[in-house]
């Protein structure tokens, strides 16, 4: 196996060495500037931005909300499907007017999109206003890109490809105060044939137990309340590390930690998630009793050609043991229709496997062909008004199922943690991420209360505190 290559102390001191200087050079003008970082896509992609956030910080940037005005805007791109592309090449188009109402304004193109060679030519080609674009294994050497075009001018594109590599330590600018992520790895080795992540993030590669386990220690101390541990499959954690520790270990022992917290996690592939997992959750009040499974397809045979590696029985059988030892489990999962060759019988099993699961939530999604991937050169003959109607269907399907299970909580008390106001109630979360309003001081914000649910609405509960 390729090891993984760690990005040393001494490299990272340099970014940081880095970082100062470019305090200093805005300091000399007398300026504050200020930085914009929009993210697209998913949680690992936010906890990314955190860290770009972190690194502008400490080169003395100070955040902003828009791009008017910015002295760095930088978008942290997505690349799963077509039209998450589309809406980044729309946004970078408009800067270029931006950019002309702001002199010396730099900008920077990063995540997963810019993982793509196509993607990086293009952006260098027909997009000349963007000065600076790097893959999500460059990451740590933003500073570094930055400083480089703020010192020539010139625009610089850290592109190259690489298995995948750990950097520790890159300062961290959190969006929320009761939440946090905490990547535990990185990458996948799963190449699902639809699915452009394993080639633009690399290989799986954990982080030492030791490194995550004092960063959920200091956010516990600084008050983070709920804590998602974040990788693209992190039921294959710890095999690359050949320590003996596996994902149910890690949140195992982190589970033990002092203080009140929610632990969360995700994302699991149904092939590797384990029942010694679904124990260790049942045996840890501090583990939320949540549970993400992406599924992708209910029929057998377009599991094999998404090489999913599991079939639907087996998938069902670890919903149904999960929620034998949690009765109560919180599910959600993500769906694919129209995966190249689906058939109406074959979705129709789909649609059975959502009634027969009744998911509290449902990612839903319309197959997306992504250049590079083994799916996009399958025969596709599936006409796309075909495809709408069937998702259509499916989300009508999951919409009655998920109001059916909120009608449910009428009459019950549940746990909430207690995250803000919206005018004369306070917003509050359920160990599964269900959103409860109710009436209440606001010195209850932070804290973990009991709450009677009273009503609903089609998305959130009603309720009065106990
Ligand atoms: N087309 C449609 N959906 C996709 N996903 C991943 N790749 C594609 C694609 N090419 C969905 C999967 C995955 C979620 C994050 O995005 O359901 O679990
Ligand atoms: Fe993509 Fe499959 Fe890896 Fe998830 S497990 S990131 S769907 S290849």
């Amino acid at each position: 196996m390729e090891r993984t290559r760690v990005i040393s102390e001494a490299q990272l001191q340099a970014q940081k060495d880095i970082c100062r200087q470019i305090g200093a050079y805005w300091q000399e003008k007398g300026v504050t500037p200020l930085a914009f970082v929009d993210t697209y896509g998913c949680q690992q992609n936010e906890a990314d931005s955190e860290r770009i956030r972190g690194m502008l910080r400490d080169c003395g940037y100070e955040m902003t909300d828009t791009e008017e005005g910015a002295d760095v805007i930088v978008l942290n791109t997505c690349a799963i499907r077509e039209h998450a592309e589309q809406r980044v090449f729309g946004n970078v188009g408009a800067l270029v007017h931006t950019k002309r109402r702001h002199e010396g304004q730099k900008i920077f193109l990063c995540g997963c999109m810019m993982g793509q060679d196509h993607v990086a030519k293009k952006i260098k080609s027909s997009y000349t206003h963007v000065d600076g674009v790097f893959n999500p294994h460059q990451l740590w050497r933003f500073p570094e890109l930055l400083q480089s075009v703020l010192k020539t001018g010139k625009r610089v594109f850290a592109v190259e490809d690489e298995p995948g590599n750990i950097a520790e330590g890159i300062p961290v600018v959190r969006q929320n105060d009761l939440k946090a992520w905490v990547s535990i790895m990185y990458g996948c080795n799963n190449f699902c044939s639809y699915c452009i992540v394993p080639y633009v993030r690399g290989r799986e590669r954990s982080r030492q137990p030791e490194d995550i386990i004092r960063e959920v220690k200091e956010l516990i101390a600084q008050g983070y309340r709920d804590i998602t541990l974040l990788g693209q499959n992190v039921n294959s954690y710890g095999r690359d590390l050949g320590l003996g520790i596996d994902f149910a270990d890690l949140i195992g022992t982190l589970a033990e930690l002092e203080g009140d917290f929610w632990l969360r996690f995700m994302t699991s592939h149904p092939k590797d998630a384990t029942k010694k997992l679904f124990d260790t959750m049942a045996s840890h009040d501090k583990i939320a009793k949540q549970f993400h499974l992406p599924f992708q397809s209910g029929n057998d045979r377009v599991l094999k050609e998404m090489n999913r590696r599991y079939t639907s029985a087996q998938y069902l059988e670890l919903v149904d043991y999960g929620r034998a030892v949690m009765p109560g489990l919180i599910l959600t999962s993500d769906v694919i229709v129209g995966f190249p060759g689906e058939t109406e019988e074959e979705f129709e099993d789909t649609i059975k496997l959502i009634e027969r699961v009744r998911y509290d939530a449902l990612f839903t999604f319309i197959y997306s062909p992504r250049r590079g991937t083994p799916a996009a050169e399958m025969p596709d003959p599936t006409p796309k008004a075909d495809k709408n109607r069937r998702f259509d269907k499916l989300v009508a399907t999951q919409n009655r199922i998920s109001e059916e299970i909120h009608r449910d909580y009428i009459g019950k008390t549940v746990k909430v943690l207690v995250d803000g106001r919206e005018g004369e109630v306070l917003t509050s979360r359920t160990e599964g991420g269900r959103l409860v309003r109710f009436p209440g001081e606001d010195s209850l914000i932070g804290q973990f209360v009991e709450v009677t649910i009273t009503d609903c609405t089609t998305w959130s509960l009603v309720g009065t505190i106990k």
